[in-house]
């Protein structure tokens, strides 16, 4: 019986048409999107490539923006009002909420310009073309010449090509590598810098369902905020100012209020951060087996100790919400990966794919390699600085540094010296009494750990200290005697430093412990780090190439469109994700619909759990049937590719027209950053009709619902 389920299994992975074995799915380029239209087209899309992406006149692209460093947003006026996910609004909202004011539990809307709140250091940056620079970049390249060598010469040209069209003007621009470097793409930007916060649900409703519904279908999250750009009076970015005036874009989107079927042709254009569909079985294996895993075990713990805190008072709840918020979101979302990955047999079907390919004995070679050093980076990153403590240490550590240096004036020295006493007074003042115990267990927790399972092995210098004291004792000895520990001592020490100050530092427990880490990190780790990447990158440069040059002879030549799962990567630069609204099957048996209501936010109320409460201005416009014209649904699910960094996404119909801001994805499908299945993995979007209930019901904002151009 088993014999035949393999034999089946590998009947159907050997005749799968070499694009099955790669991703599904697709990000693509949006200058490339006619390539997309016959298929666009024939899922249902009413409009042409050029409607989206026209470097010459106004299209869709104008109204999309990089929304901050890790989002998106989208135009919904033609005074420069934006969208944007709650989660992406997130910590402007925080900056903004005070005791007297408190925006993020109560929310916030702006009833007149005079009334939006600046929000410095926020940009949103608006591309203005991008364009194939392949040839140039690849200028003095040719197959002989080294690795370091082709570095250097792409690195001095893509310098020159930003240079040149970047000089003289108010422009800013990139190039960056697509396909592993065999082909590269420049983005010509303009980056608005005043950016001031119009709206806000209150978290019960912006959040709803918190970290409990994070990752999850069916959701009810109301995840979206209201922000407007300002510009001077040529239109142009300019610093805040109150004489700036609200930028006109050339484009806005306009929004459809009609009801969504089943089937119903979406697309979402965006930010997409990092997908990594081309890694080898190697890496999707140490990724499944070893990396995730050390992240989820590291991450729970710390959770742990962060949720046992929350559960002493409200205050402590909302002290450590937006580090549990943002530790549980890849801690879930990892969790969903190794289950997908495993459900789907990436691994195995990887290999399928690699079979007699002559470059994988060096890409194993290097991963072996590699993995240890692979490893270090995640512990220091996840373990060693996760507490505050050590994030210090590694502050002070920085400051004995330089103090080693005689190149460093007294006087520099002195200054970094206050600059840190400054900053930890501010921390020692917040809470540090109360916090140091939760910071002390995630220190010794996490140390323990990374101890046990790294440094034990790796670090003889650790290994050594443990002979008369276990780790736990030791670890928990280093954060009792620390200076760091000590907030008056430490900062009367900073404040009267002095060079030679530094020779008692060193000394200090947690530096000794911090020292020997980093300075392996540093002077081996990182090195090895680099030089094995540079491998990485020139197999999968080589790898890519043939996997295309096979996968192009293996169409028809008719076939032109590039939509059978060869798109470059997602880079966080603008691309254009396509499918359709769909139901999805989680497991045997159950199917999950494809849109969410009100009433079900009414199941989930429980007054008593944080994440489920419910405010009663909602049960009222929901009971008393106040939702004209917008209805009651929340959120539906389609089949777009996304990732990380297409939150605030907007989601568009057939025509173009807003019907959603992308915010999630669901749990069973978070492997598509890796392995695309359409049958798996669906994005979430928050229904445009109830964002507009919010604004203007809850929040009782026309004058924003005014601005906004509705197709009822
Ligand atoms: N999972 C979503 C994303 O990756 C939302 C994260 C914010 N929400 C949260 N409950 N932590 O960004
Ligand atoms: N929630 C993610 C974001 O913030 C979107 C995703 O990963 O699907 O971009």
């Amino acid at each position: 019986m088993k014999r035949r389920v393999i034999i089946i299994v590998c009947a159907v992975l050997c005749v799968m048409p070499l694009s099955g074995l790669l991703a599904q799915g697709g990000m693509w380029l949006p200058m490339l999107l006619e390539k997309n239209q016959k298929d666009m087209q024939s899922k249902g899309c009413k409009i042409s490539a050029k409607d989206i992406y026209d470097a010459n006149n106004a299209s869709i692209k104008d109204a999309v923006m990089l929304f901050g460093s890790g989002c998106t947003g989208e135009f919904v006026s033609g005074e420069g009002l934006v969208f944007t996910n709650h989660h992406c609004g997130y910590g402007q909202i925080v900056a903004h909420s005070t005791v007297e004011h408190d925006y993020l539990t109560n929310g916030f809307a702006a009833y007149s310009k005079q009334e939006e709140l600046p929000c410095p250091g926020l940009t949103v940056t608006l591309l203005q073309y991008m364009k194939d620079v392949t040839a140039e970049v690849l200028k003095g390249v040719s197959k002989n010449i080294s690795e370091k060598q082709r570095e250097s010469i792409v690195e001095q040209n893509i310098k020159d090509i930003v240079d040149k069209v970047t000089k003289g003007t108010n422009l800013s621009a990139y190039v960056k590598p697509i396909y592993y470097g065999n082909q590269y793409i420049l983005y010509v930007n303009k980056i608005y810098k005043d950016v001031r916060l119009v709206a806000a649900p209150p978290s019960n409703i912006g959040k709803f369902g918190g970290d409990t519904d994070n990752w999850m279908w069916p959701r009810h999250t109301g995840d979206f905020s209201v922000f407007r750009v300002y510009a001077d009076s040529n239109n142009e970015p300019a610093e805040y100012s109150k004489d700036n005036k609200p930028y006109t874009p050339k484009k806005f989107l306009k929004i459809s209020l009609k009801d969504k079927q089943e089937g119903d042709f979406t697309f979402v254009m965006g930010y997409p951060g990092t997908t990594k569909q081309f890694l080898t079985s190697y890496a999707v294996e140490d990724i499944q087996n070893i990396e995730d895993p050390a992240r989820i075990k590291l991450r729970t713990e710390i959770l742990n100790i962060y949720k046992a805190a929350q559960e002493e008072s409200p205050a402590k709840r909302l002290r450590y919400a937006s580090e549990v918020a943002s530790i549980a979101n890849g801690w879930k979302k990892w969790q969903g990966e190794v289950k997908g990955l495993k459900f789907l047999n990436a691994v195995e079907r990887k290999r399928q794919q690699e079979v007699g390919n002559p470059l994988m004995p060096q890409f194993k070679q290097v991963y072996d390699a590699n993995r240890k050093y692979k490893m270090e980076n995640l512990y220091i990153g996840e373990a060693v600085l996760s507490s505050d403590m050590m994030i210090n240490a590694r502050r002070l550590l920085r400051l004995i540094d330089l103090s080693k240096d005689n190149s460093i004036s007294e006087e520099v020295l002195s200054n970094q010296a206050k600059s840190l006493a400054k900053s930890l007074q501010e921390y020692y003042d917040n809470d540090f009494t109360s916090h140091r115990s939760v910071d002390s267990l995630v220190f010794v927790r996490t140390m323990k750990i990374f101890y046990d399972d790294f440094a034990k092995d790796n670090y003889v210098f650790l290994r050594d200290r443990m002979n008369k004291i276990s780790a736990q004792d030791y670890f928990a000895m280093v954060y009792k005697k620390t200076i760091l520990n000590n907030p008056e001592k430490i900062v009367k020490v900073l404040n009267n430093y002095k060079r030679k100050d530094y020779k008692e530092l060193v000394n200090d427990v947690a530096i000794e412990l911090l020292s020997p880490i980093m300075g392996q990190y540093i002077n081996e780790t990182s090195k090895h780090l680099r030089e094995n990447n540079a491998k990485l990158d020139s197999l999968y440069r080589i790898y890519t190439a043939d996997y295309l040059a096979k996968f192009n002879s293996s169409r028809k030549s008719e076939d032109v469109s590039m939509n059978d799962g060869v798109f470059p990567d997602a880079n966080l630069t603008l691309r254009v994700t396509y499918g359709n609204i769909a139901p999805f099957k989680p497991k045997d048996g159950v199917t999950y619909r494809h849109y969410t209501t009100i009433a079900g936010i009414m199941g989930k109320e429980d007054p008593n759990v944080y994440d489920y409460v419910v405010e009663q201005k909602l049960k009222d416009i929901y009971y008393n049937n106040d939702m004209a014209p917008y209805g009651d649904r929340v959120a539906f699910i389609a089949t777009n590719h996304t990732t990380g960094g297409n939150s605030g996404s907007p989601v568009m119909d057939a025509e173009g027209n807003l019907i959603g801001l992308n915010f999630d994805r669901n749990w069973e499908g978070t492997m598509s950053d890796i392995l695309y299945d359409k049958d798996l993995c669906r994005n979430i979007t928050l229904d445009i009709r109830y964002c507009l209930l919010i604004i203007d019901k809850y929040l009782g904002a026309k004058n924003l619902i005014d601005e906004l151009e509705i197709i009822k």
